[in-house]
């Protein structure tokens, strides 16, 4: 398949909104793009990529099917066609030499972003619908003071989960560590997280149409 028919294909699975808000969170250096997921995306796991869905529910090969759609569509923007984008140690993608990236995907859609390894050491990507995060929810997800800084607002408590899964998706691949939700301290005002660690995260987030956070580490690594 060829780069013109990819973009057709996630062309034809567009949705607007969502596009302008990943540009929006962007940094130049990114590119971002999405996909509706679609009954038969998860045919587009290519062999070398397929065995890590080995027993998995078809709506979940679907789910990975389409961010490769995307991912393969962003890739070969940077000069990577056709490129395999399996499944490394602890579940992070594994990208082509040179080549930073992260994916995510929720009940309707797969995000993803790709950038050169020159221009940042990590990115991460997440995306939920624009609900309450559950009440019961909030305790785990938020530390006291994050508590305090959105009181009873429930999508700003989604939003905290959302940062925190893209930090950690930008972390995972420098550090290999696992992390609990109240090992990331995220200042809202300053769009900077804190990992347990010490490493500073810088995000971006929007709460609508979908919760979207893109994280990225800079400076020393
Ligand atoms: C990585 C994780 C956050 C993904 O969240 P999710 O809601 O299951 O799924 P998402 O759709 O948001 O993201 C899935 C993608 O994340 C990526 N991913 C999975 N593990 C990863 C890791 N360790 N590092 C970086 N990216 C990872 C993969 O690309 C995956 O897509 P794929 O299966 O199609 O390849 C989750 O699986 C996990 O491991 N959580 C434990 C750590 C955590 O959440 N701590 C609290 C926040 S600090």
């Amino acid at each position: 398949m060829d780069d013109i028919q990819y973009n057709r294909i996630v062309g034809a699975k567009a949705d607007s909104a969502l596009q302008a808000a990943l540009e929006q969170l962007a940094l130049p250096f990114m590119l971002v793009g999405h996909r509706a997921i679609t009954p038969g995306d998860g045919s587009a796991l290519l062999p070398t990529e397929a065995p890590a869905w080995n027993g998995a529910a078809e709506r979940v090969r679907q789910s990975s099917g389409a961010a490769r759609i995307v991912v393969r569509e962003l890739l070969a923007r940077l000069g990577h066609s056709s490129c395999p984008v399996p499944k490394a140690a602890g579940g992070a993608p594994a990208w082509p030499e040179g080549i930073i990236g992260s994916l995510a995907h929720d009940q309707r859609f797969a995000v993803a972003t790709v950038a050169r390894r020159a221009d940042s050491h990590s990115i991460g990507i997440d995306i939920e619908p624009a609900e309450s995060l559950p009440a019961d929810l909030l305790d785990i997800v938020a530390t006291p003071a994050e508590r305090i800084r959105i009181g009873a607002d429930l999508l700003m408590g989604r939003a905290l989960f959302v940062i925190k899964e893209a930090v950690y998706k930008a972390v995972y691949p420098l550090d290999r560590t696992f992390l609990e939700h109240h090992d990331v301290v995220v200042d809202l005002d300053r769009r900077v997280a804190e990992v347990r660690n010490g490493r500073p995260v810088n995000f971006r987030y929007c709460l609508t149409p979908r919760v979207l956070a893109i994280a990225f580490v800079t400076g020393s690594c």
